[in-house]
């Protein structure tokens, strides 16, 4: 089985104060669930102060982004040497990236062999905008999406990869997609491809989440669909008991408290 996997991407929210304050508000609670992997990733200033908050524990924590390069004259940006052993994921290709930042595809198959060099895991974002959705686009593009990210991997890296599928439309809308919906194109344009490419088993074991607009209330029906292991979680995150929730309500959907 796979082990679910939820994790919090706080984006461009909190100073460092508050995210050890929100870390120390979550941790007792995160802590008792058990089951459910479970992974915070503050903005790149709190990921120190918030790493010592997780020492000892089975917490993970990940960055929100990377750049290729090890060092050098990158104004600005923080390299995977620097990430290495402060952090375990890395989150790649967010839709607010690719929207606002330029990345493309290409940028973001480099970015996923930078952090798997590194030892450090990918959460590989990929999703629909609105308008692709209603033309009926949505599978083309997401499979698009996975071959050009995924290129050039073996079969043992993307194993252990996440790939998180957030369509754009529901991102920070409050208008999630259905359950049903989005195991489809999870099963269809996600673990289908994966097989085809990387073969069956790798398709079996790799793990699949859905973000946009997760909440207590809606988690359940997500994590009930046999192909969705997990959430990525946005303003859901930065809330304690929110988050909370969202993990414990998982593990019990699937079966494991
Ligand atoms: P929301 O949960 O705020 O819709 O954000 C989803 C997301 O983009 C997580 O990466």
């Amino acid at each position: 089985m796979r082990v679910p996997v939820i994790a919090g991407n706080w984006k461009m929210n909190k100073t460092i104060l508050e995210a050890e304050s929100l870390v120390k508000e979550m941790l007792p609670e995160l802590l008792s669930v058990k089951g459910v992997e479970r992974v915070v990733c503050p903005p790149f200033v709190a990921l120190a102060s918030v790493a010592a908050l997780l020492r000892d524990t089975d917490i993970k924590l990940g960055a929100q982004n990377l750049f290729w390069e090890e060092k050098g004259a990158y104004t600005g940006e923080v390299s995977p040497l620097m990430l290495q052993g402060l952090c375990h994921d890395v989150i790649i290709g967010h839709s607010e990236r690719r929207q606002y930042f330029g990345e493309t595809d290409e940028t973001v198959n480099r970015k996923i062999k930078a952090a798997l060099s590194h030892g450090l895991r990918p959460i590989v974002c990929v999703g629909e905008n609105l308008d692709q959705n209603e033309a009926g686009e949505t599978e083309s593009f997401v499979s698009l999406q996975i071959e050009k990210g995924m290129a050039g991997l073996s079969v043992a890296q993307v194993r252990g990869m996440i790939i998180a599928y957030e369509p754009i439309w529901a991102i920070g809308t409050g208008k999630p997609a259905t359950g049903v919906g989005a195991n489809h194109i999870i099963k269809t344009a996600i673990r289908e491809v994966i097989g085809r490419l990387f073969g069956l088993e790798t398709a079996a074991a790799i793990r699949i989440q859905y973000g946009g607009s997760v909440k207590p209330d809606n988690i359940v029906e997500f994590m009930s669909q046999p192909e969705i292991d997990g959430a990525l979680v946005g303003g859901a995150s930065l809330k304690a008991s929110d988050f909370v929730s969202i993990v414990r309500l998982s593990a019990q959907a699937k079966g494991l408290c």
